[in-house]
């Protein structure tokens, strides 16, 4: 280890380094609000923030952060624990020592598997000298509310789609995560317990959720919500609703589009003009198509879509999964905005 990185000490960060991370923050984004580190979700867990810190020992600095939320992946019916990397940032002043890569090994050391979602060239290009492989980018789904409504008003059967009470009414998720087999879709696990986490640490904000039955069994759910105004910086007076997390019996994929129907009708109330969801699946993404949604895979707004489609890669222990197991984020993988933090970090500068 070199003079100049045995200065540094790696540890979860404690709100005594909030004026610290505010002087991060202005240094990432000059001129934007310096609290965003201050009240980022990750801290409202008690066990630990889900995040690292690289301190500067003789100045007390944080010199760079790396986000690692703690989450579970199901794969051929075994559950594994996965840290999913976010918010990596190291100051520039501070670059050069590899802070980037410790934070990261932090994480990849504890967990067996790792995904990254990355939002900037230079995480591009870093991450897979880190050993993350299987880059993918996973389309963006985008419908007008008023559209996906209308289109998918003959498969709404009157009252099987009913909003779930989030506070005391999980059981219908647990009903369609019980649901799945064991050869089914790789994904991130979507118990009621994993909703619970989900929103415990964004407390404040206006999730809702509505599931679909037949008879008294759930057959399908989705969690979204409406994003505040100013959230979309480029288009600051769009209202856009964010199908955060939704999931299917395996068995009943057609049921999405009624609750689709119900999700899109309170999004439109709500005054969205715009909706939006992350999707990997080929054929859900055909079905997607066909009530209104246009990704990058649309044959016309494709390349226009494919601009705002999400970069995501993942890093696998060599001491655990075989990466040749696991197949890539597209098909066979059912991934959603709640997956890659995109749903905790949209808006957040704005909301907490
Ligand atoms: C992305 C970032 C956190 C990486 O931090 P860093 O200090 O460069 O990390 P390290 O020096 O430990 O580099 C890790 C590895 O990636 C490589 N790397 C880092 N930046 C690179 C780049 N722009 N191009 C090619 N390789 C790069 C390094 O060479 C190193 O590989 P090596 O150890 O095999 O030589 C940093 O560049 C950063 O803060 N960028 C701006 C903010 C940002 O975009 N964050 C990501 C948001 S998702």
């Amino acid at each position: 280890m070199s003079q100049a990185t045995s200065d540094y000490v790696l540890r979860r960060p404690v709100p005594a380094d909030n004026p610290s991370l505010q002087r991060l923050a202005q240094s990432m984004w000059p001129g934007v609000r310096t609290d965003v580190f201050a009240k980022r979700w990750w801290w409202n867990d008690p066990e630990a923030p889900h995040c690292r810190v690289a301190i500067h020992q003789p100045t007390g600095e944080v010199a760079a952060m790396c986000g690692e939320r703690r989450t579970r992946l199901w794969h051929q019916g075994r559950v594994v624990p996965v840290g999913s990397t976010f918010d990596w940032y190291v100051a520039p002043e501070h670059g050069g020592h590899g802070l980037g890569r410790k934070l990261v090994e932090c994480g990849q050391n504890e967990f067996e598997y790792m995904v990254a979602t990355s939002a900037s060239e230079s995480a591009n290009k870093a991450l897979p000298r880190l050993g993350f492989t299987h880059r993918v980018r996973v389309p963006v789904l985008v419908a007008q509310p008023v559209v996906v409504a209308a289109l998918t008003r003959a498969f709404a059967p009157a009252h099987a789609t009913h909003n779930l009470n989030l506070t005391t009414h999980l059981t219908a998720i647990d009903q369609v995560w019980n649901a799945q087999s064991a050869t089914g879709p790789t994904m991130m696990v979507r118990d009621s317990a994993q909703v619970r986490q989900h929103l415990a640490l964004v407390p404040r904000r206006s999730y809702r959720a509505a599931a679909h039955w037949r008879g008294s069994d759930a057959t399908a759910w989705a969690l979204y919500r409406t994003l505040p105004a100013g959230a979309i910086r480029r288009a600051p007076w769009l209202r856009v609703g964010l199908v955060s997390d939704f999931l299917y019996r395996p068995d009943a994929g057609r049921d999405l589009l009624p609750l689709l129907h119900h999700v899109a009708l309170d999004l439109a109330r709500q005054g969205c003009s715009v909706m939006a969801m992350l999707c990997s699946s080929s054929e859900l993404i055909r079905w997607l198509h066909r009530a209104g949604f246009v990704s990058g895979k649309h044959p016309i707004t494709g390349r226009w879509m494919d601009s705002i489609a999400i970069e995501m890669m993942h890093w696998v222990s060599p001491r655990s999964l075989p990466a040749a197991n696991l197949p890539s984020f597209m098909d066979g993988w059912h991934v959603t905005f709640a997956d890659n933090d995109a749903d905790l970090v949209a808006g957040n500068l704005l909301e907490y």
